[in-house]
């Protein structure tokens, strides 16, 4: 039977079922009130495209350069922590996706897989996003290793300097590593299927922390320690291309630039760190104009569709990522559902493309955008 998945929204829906509600919250949860999350999918409803009529749109192409590779296409898989907490052998799911559809996957610290073994399975495709979580010397040894497998970009998260409270989690007792106590116990039962697959697979562990930071490694420990001394150290440690993400300050931004990063990832962390930020969408096209044309920018938070994927280029993007989405779609049907979820994204913008009347993601720029 085909996967009924015609929505990101309907991945969501059934992923909802079939995950116990403790994990199901942790994926779709955020920070506060959780009114960032919602504010950055309706940031991009606002937005209008400009149809056009008459223009030759037969054989449009989604492949897209940058930072040195050709894409598939024109997004990819946001770094996301214990991925596999979606359905068990959720990383091999997203490398094998990578791989296949020639798009980016960004590998969490706080991953079920490691290092190596991920940039075994998905290539150049696998891109490590580094969070300093313990002592510096220790954080440094996954770059170490991240450099010795052969990782060509590093994403270095700066918006976590403390995990935010995510009233979900609280609610369900939800640690990391797992603490399984009678509600815990409770909401696997009512959801079998997932419990047993995640029994026989053993349940996920932190592959990279646990055995390189100290061996004691709690998702809330501080991270705060880091600061712009960090970032000159890391940049002449790390000979590849550096990308900072979590960045909603212009400011930041370009002295970032000045510090040497190779590029700017615009992220709010999909609503999870702090609720009051502004959504990326409406900080990108001020970081376009204060980066320069040709300097190299991602974004996410809140992209749900083909359609916001062209917004997001026409708003001076270079390449988007989506974290949520992609946990939905294995948390709803493993595998077939990842695969879906992306075959139904680069429809989606591929309709729209023919709509907007461009055949090919370089002609994507402002001039795609409704303008009164
Ligand atoms: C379950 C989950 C875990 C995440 N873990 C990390 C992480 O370990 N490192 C990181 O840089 N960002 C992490 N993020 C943030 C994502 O990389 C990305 O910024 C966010 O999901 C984008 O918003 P979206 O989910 O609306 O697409 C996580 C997001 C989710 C949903």
């Amino acid at each position: 039977m085909p996967s009924q998945i015609f929505t990101v929204e309907d991945a969501r829906v059934k992923a909802k079922r079939r995950l116990p509600k403790m994990v199901f919250d942790y994926i779709d949860g955020a920070a506060g009130r959780e009114l960032l999350a919602s504010e950055n999918i309706s940031a991009f409803e606002s937005i209008k495209l400009q149809p056009r009529a008459l223009i030759n749109v037969e054989g449009r192409t989604q492949t897209k350069s940058f930072l040195g590779k050709d894409w598939g296409l024109p997004f990819g898989i946001a770094p996301m922590g214990m991925c596999n907490l979606a359905w068990p052998g959720a990383d091999e799911m997203l490398a094998k996706a990578a791989t296949e559809y020639n798009i980016p996957l960004g590998l969490s610290t706080m991953a079920s897989s490691t290092i190596e073994q991920t940039r075994e399975r998905a290539g150049e495709n696998a891109w490590f996003q580094f969070y300093v979580s313990g002592s510096k010397e220790s954080a440094m040894k996954l770059i170490d290793r991240a450099a010795a497998s052969g990782y060509k970009n590093l994403i270095f998260t700066v918006d976590v300097p403390h995990v935010a409270p995510r009233v979900r989690d609280m609610r369900n007792g939800f640690k990391a590593p797992l603490k399984i106590g009678p509600k815990q116990f409770v909401d696997f039962a009512l959801h079998p299927q997932w419990s047993i697959s995640s029994l026989l697979r053993g349940i996920p562990s932190l592959a990279n922390v646990e055995t390189e930071v100290d061996g004691q490694f709690k998702r809330e420990s501080g991270r705060g320690g880091i600061d712009w001394d960090f970032l000159d150290y890391l940049r002449s440690y790390w000979p590849h291309n550096l990308i900072i993400k979590g960045v909603l300050s212009v400011e930041d931004a370009v002295r970032m630039k000045q510090a040497g990063a190779d590029g700017i990832y615009v992220s709010n962390h999909g609503g999870r760190q702090l609720d009051s930020a502004p959504s990326s969408i409406a900080v990108l096209p001020l970081m376009r104009t204060a980066l320069g044309t040709d300097y190299p920018i991602i974004i996410d938070s809140g992209i749900r569709d083909g359609e916001s994927i062209i917004k997001a280029l026409a708003y001076g993007a270079d390449f988007v990522m989506m974290g949520r989405p992609f946990s939905y779609a294995i948390g709803a049907d493993g595998q077939r559902g990842l695969e879906t979820v992306i075959e139904l994204l680069a429809d989606q913008i591929s309709a729209a493309m023919a709509q907007i009347g461009v055949t090919e993601m370089n002609s994507i720029d402002e001039n795609v955008l409704f303008q009164k």
